[in-house]
């Protein structure tokens, strides 16, 4: 029998410990506050920014909206970012991505102190977590880790395949499960016999970005199998990388699209803020 990892009950379950944390912080005097800024008005950014201020809102965190023109200079976005690094009460600095391209997002990511670097981008952020040092984690990626123990699926010890290397979502995520004692495989669009290797996986994640391209021929039966991703299909209906009720057949874990990783993102971003004003109270 396939078992569904309900992302959007483990995310309600993580965001309510850190409704209880940020209400004790709140009477000891500490205000949890997150800083998002947003250039542009691309609407998905909109709804994910949208969506980001709802968990603030629920769990008390004070959240800074910015929300600048198209036409910001990368200048004037660094020098927001500089004075967003030097204030005491932000402990938390979000860039919504992408950005316009007149603007050099590698920079953007650099300039956010990387004790505030909630989004864990920051090139020292992803060094620490290569060598186990501490540093924010990529939100999705950590997400994942939390959705499986919390379904209580041990990861140590088995065989993991990732499909996708982005910097945000494969590469931490292959970092991650190498920290929990799995055998990793990262694959990508030059993997050769993808089928093949994807069907060794003990625990496959797939984020390739490509609608329902994974099917029951690439899951060994008994899998678990993790979509990050999040599309429209033919009929306009939210669908993941993975083909939802082809795969559900053979494997004994599935995420849904939505209610599966896509919460989680929000809830360890979360996290990291009260993290970042735990750390920084100390
Ligand atoms: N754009 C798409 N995903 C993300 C994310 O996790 N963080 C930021 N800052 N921008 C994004």
């Amino acid at each position: 029998m396939t078992q569904i990892i309900d992302g959007k009950s483990i995310s309600a379950q993580i965001k309510d410990e850190l409704k209880t944390k940020v209400a004790a912080m709140k009477a000891g005097g500490k205000q949890v506050t997150l800083a998002v800024i947003q250039v542009g008005n691309d609407p998905a950014s909109s709804v994910y920014v949208g969506n980001k201020k709802k968990a603030c809102e629920y769990i008390g965190i004070k959240s800074l909206a910015y929300e600048l023109p198209e036409e910001t200079s990368e200048k004037e976005l660094l020098s927001l970012i500089d004075e967003l690094n030097k204030k005491a009460d932000v402990n938390g600095i979000l860039v919504q991505l992408p950005l316009p391209e007149h603007i050099d997002e590698d920079k953007v990511i650099s300039a956010i102190s990387p004790k505030k670097d909630v989004d864990g981008f920051h090139p020292q952020s992803v060094g620490a977590l290569c060598i186990g040092q501490p540093g924010f984690v990529s939100c999705t990626p950590a997400g994942i880790i939390q959705l499986l123990k919390r379904s209580g699926i041990e990861i140590a010890g088995k065989e993991c395949v990732i499909i996708g290397r982005s910097n945000i979502v494969g590469k931490p995520m292959a970092i991650l499960m190498l920290r929990e004692n799995a055998t990793v495989t990262v694959t990508h669009s030059r993997t050769k016999d993808l089928k093949e290797v994807a069907k060794r996986a003990d625990i496959l994640i797939v984020a390739i970005g490509k609608p329902k391209m994974i099917t029951k021929e690439y899951v060994k039966e008994g899998a678990v199998v993790i979509d990050v991703g999040i599309h429209r299909d033919e009929n306009n209906k939210l669908c993941g990388d993975v083909d939802y009720e082809d795969v559900a057949a053979v494997c004994s874990w599935v995420t849904p699209v939505p209610g599966g990783v896509g919460p989680m993102t929000i809830a360890m971003l979360m996290n990291n803020c009260v993290e970042s004003a735990e750390l920084e109270a100390k």
